[in-house]
């Protein structure tokens, strides 16, 4: 079972420059909220409500300014520095207090999950008690993203960047680990460029013949939004949803609500720190 989590939301985001030189990328918008609402709405949907944000040094003002301790949404919310980024499973080192040998997830600050059968897939795995397990999504350019080969049901091999075709199913940006993963991550020695792997991290969980998947079907979505093309086709993909449905993506008030933990009165609170904007509008309708 796995009660807490970690959002990594620093980086350097070079590939948005110059819009991330004095904004963290996580911070920047997705259509009409941050996008550090979409990753954190993913934990709440898993029933996550202790979370670890992880961000740039001199940052934790900023988002504390936008989420503060978390109360806001039912949750508890702390903040670390990451001084550079030093791979995804630097989150388990700078975590390990954190973590206090529990299960825990990860999520990358600027991952976009979305649709059908996806909130019931999170909780399911979410009930996981011992190894790990990654959510695996078919991309159209698999030679751009960590790749996973199955066969028989079970992960073969899990291949960084593939220059020759292994399977179009890409390793997304949302991990769940149990409780040894600082352990794991104490072995791992920082690959060619430097950077702790998540590859490597996973498969060191496979080596223990302890790695599940969840295949994120056809009817939802996922992207990262490292990238401005990404970036503005999310935002144009949640814009078109919340037009269309008129309903909200990643409205955390909405997800708390529904959960039973925060009151109608947080609400109007909320609006009130918010102010008049639409989104106020839509937690009014709630
Ligand atoms: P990336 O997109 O790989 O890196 P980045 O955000 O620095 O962007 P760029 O490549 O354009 O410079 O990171 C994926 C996510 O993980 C992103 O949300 C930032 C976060 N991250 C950290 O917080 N710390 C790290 O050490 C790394 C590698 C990533």
């Amino acid at each position: 079972m796995i009660k807490k989590g970690i959002i990594l939301a620093g980086g350097y985001g070079t590939r948005l420059s110059p819009l991330t030189k004095c904004v963290n990328k996580q911070l920047l918008p997705i259509h009409d909220k941050p996008m550090i609402f979409y990753p954190l709405s993913v934990l709440m949907l898993a029933n996550i409500k202790n979370i670890l944000m992880i961000v740039n040094p001199g940052q934790i003002e900023n988002f504390r300014n936008l989420l503060g301790n978390g109360s806001r949404y039912g949750i508890k919310i702390k903040y670390k520095t990451q001084n550079k980024p030093r791979g995804l499973p630097d989150a388990f080192n700078l975590g390990r207090s954190f973590i206090k040998n529990e299960n825990v997830a990860l999520i990358l600050g600027d991952n976009f999950f979305y649709g059908q059968s996806l909130t019931q897939k999170l909780e399911s795995s979410s009930q996981h008690k011992i190894g790990a397990t990654i959510f695996l999504k078919e991309v159209n350019k698999p030679e751009n993203y960590g790749v996973a080969k199955i066969q028989k049901n079970k992960i073969k091999n899990i291949v960084e960047k593939p220059k020759k075709f292994v399977s179009n199913n890409a390793v997304t940006g949302l991990y769940f680990f149990d409780k040894n993963v600082c352990k794991y991550t104490k072995k791992l020695k920082p690959s060619k460029r430097g950077e702790l792997e998540i590859t490597d991290l996973i498969n060191e969980y496979k080596k223990k013949g302890n790695l599940k998947f969840e295949q994120i079907g056809r009817g939802a979505i996922w992207s990262d939004a490292g990238k401005i093309e990404d970036l503005i086709n999310v935002s144009n993909y949640v814009r078109s949803v919340e037009k269309v449905q008129g309903i909200k993506i990643a409205c955390l008030e909405e997800i708390a609500l529904l959960k039973k933990w925060i009151s109608k009165d947080t609400i109007r609170k909320n609006i009130k720190f918010y102010g008049n904007c639409e989104y106020s509008k839509y937690l009014k309708d709630l």
